[in-house]
């Protein structure tokens, strides 16, 4: 996840006071004491200090709620980036880990295990697949949906050699991999690590006229068009209504692969299996720890043993509409590729991916187990209708808390549960939102900010209404009682002319 604040203020925020911290020998009191602090103190001496936490340990959670080393409650708004979607600790997906974890964790894809097989045939007979690929993480599936895109361009768009660009969008997050930062408009994950790759053009999120243009001039070697349905990092970011279908058009009338990354928005966030659906569309690849595959708007052929569909595309998308959703783990790492039965077969293994796209863990019988439950939790509980109905709830709570403090709250948005309060930085003058987020730490609730002034709010799917009240509520009163205390303290800092702009194209985002 982007960690964009310079070391010296995670520094300063984490190690307030005059404690000076010495490198080198550990103190055995360190070593032993499993205080928040000392846990702290120690991951920031011992681990590379790519994140800026907010300063709370997690040691235990149930469903909505942490409790820190001292036994410290407190209810959780992030979801781990919506990795624990069911709520932490289910007790369906424990029993299937733990039953899992005594009998066997791992075999490499050097050689059988006896659970991914059986979890590959539960999840696509489920849903009407005939293939998956199993990997990691996020990043992986966008990198391996990069390479799909790209073959797919050669091979069969037959784009020169070499030649193939992915578009994607101003404001995009797709992880932190070599050929992903390439795409990022946040200069600090991109500064120093050059050259990047290239074959790759940028267009506004939201802007179909802006996006046709490009398709236009460009369109005979793009490959793909890479984006999130709402974007996540930067911030809830929710395009205009239609936009999804206008992408799905423009991409088919263009030739271009529609690859939707729903790795924040998929399975349920949003109060929909994928984001995609709320505009009932249906993109070539989804990445979400998984990706799927869809070839059938290409003009690639159906197998006919397979799906009898070849007449209607409609039909065939209606077939195949339920088998696109897909939950990675209970915040057990797993990541998959599945392929519909629109895919010939040549294109599941061995032409498109094949070799080229293997993993020592992807498969694995723990994750398998894991992934199999997980996914039974979210259909049995009816997840995707309760995150639609819980997320209109909390943004209801939340305007109210904007009526009372119209000054402070510019913007209260989201689809589901997936939400985010925009603050008015103007009146905040030197409070940021990770300020904010400390002090809503401090009364309990977990949140994490993105900018300087979005704070995001996507609680487990899981969390009871009596939950978002109380997490309102604390927003209300950090508002009230904390922030002005703060303004108070912090001097007052003068607006700056923009100095971070995007490398890209110069904008500050
Ligand atoms: C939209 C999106 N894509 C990709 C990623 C990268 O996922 P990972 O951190 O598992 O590599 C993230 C991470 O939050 C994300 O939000």
């Amino acid at each position: 996840m982007a960690a964009k604040r310079p070391l010296q203020i995670i520094f300063n925020r984490i190690y307030r006071g005059n404690s000076c911290r010495s490198f080198g020998a550990l103190s055995e009191n360190t070593m032993t004491s499993s205080s928040s602090q000392n846990l702290i103190d120690l991951e920031y001496q011992r681990s590379a200090h790519n994140y800026h936490p907010i300063p709370v340990v997690f040691s235990k959670a149930k469903g909505s709620s942490i409790w820190d080393p001292e036994g410290n409650k407190y209810l959780d708004f992030l979801s781990a980036y919506s990795a624990v979607n069911q709520g932490h600790c289910h007790p369906k997906v424990l029993k299937a880990l733990t039953e899992q974890a005594e009998r066997l964790t791992l075999s490499s894809r050097a050689f059988y295990n006896d659970r991914f097989p059986l979890f590959a045939d539960h999840l696509t007979s489920m849903f009407g697949y005939e293939m998956v690929l199993p990997m990691n993480t996020g990043a992986e599936g966008v990198e391996t949906a990069l390479k799909l895109a790209r073959k797919w361009g050669y091979e069969k768009k037959k784009i020169p050699k070499d030649e193939a660009i992915i578009v994607s969008c101003c404001g995009c997050f797709h992880g932190r991999t070599l050929a992903v930062i390439s795409m990022s408009c946040d200069n600090e994950a991109t500064r120093g690590f050059g050259p990047l790759l290239p074959g790759h053009l940028k267009v506004d999120f939201g802007d179909e006229v802006a996006l046709e243009k490009i398709f236009k001039v460009h369109g005979d070697q793009i490959a793909g068009f890479l984006f999130e349905p709402i974007q996540g990092e930067a911030g809830v970011i929710i395009p205009p209504e239609g936009y999804l279908k206008a992408v799905r058009d423009l991409c088919s009338k263009y030739n271009i692969l529609m690859i939707a990354d729903e790795i924040q928005t998929g399975l349920a966030r949003t109060g929909r299996m994928l984001a995609c659906d709320w505009e009932e569309v249906r993109p070539d690849v989804v990445v979400r720890p998984l990706i799927l595959f869809d070839y059938s708007r290409k003009g690639i052929r159906w197998r006919s043993d397979t799906c009898q569909c070849s007449a209607s595309r409609q039909r065939c998308y209606a077939l195949h509409s339920a088998g696109r959703a897909w939950k990675a783990g209970n915040g057990c790492c797993l990541s998959r590729a599945l392929y519909s039965n629109a895919v010939p077969p040549e294109l599941c293994s061995e032409v498109y991916l094949g070799e080229s796209s293997t993993s020592t863990f992807g498969g694995n019988p723990l994750a398998s187990a894991v992934a199999v439950a997980s996914l039974d939790v979210i259909r049995e509980e009816g997840l995707a209708e309760r995150s639609a109905q819980m997320g209109q709830e909390l943004r209801q709570l939340l305007i109210k808390v904007q009526q009372q403090f119209p000054n402070v709250i510019k913007e209260v948005r989201g689809k589901g549960l997936f939400n985010a309060v925009e603050l008015n930085s103007q009146t905040l003058s030197s409070v940021s939102a990770y300020d904010i987020c400390i002090k809503l730490k401090e009364r309990g609730v977990l949140a994490k900010p993105t900018h300087d002034t979005i704070i995001r709010l996507t609680p487990p799917l899981c969390m009871s209404l009596n939950e978002l009240e109380e997490g309102a509520k604390v927003l209300h009163d950090v508002l009230k009682l904390d922030v002005p205390k703060m303004q108070k303290e912090k001097p007052e800092t003068v607006s700056q002319p923009a100095t971070n702009a995007c490398d890209h194209c110069g904008r500050t985002l």
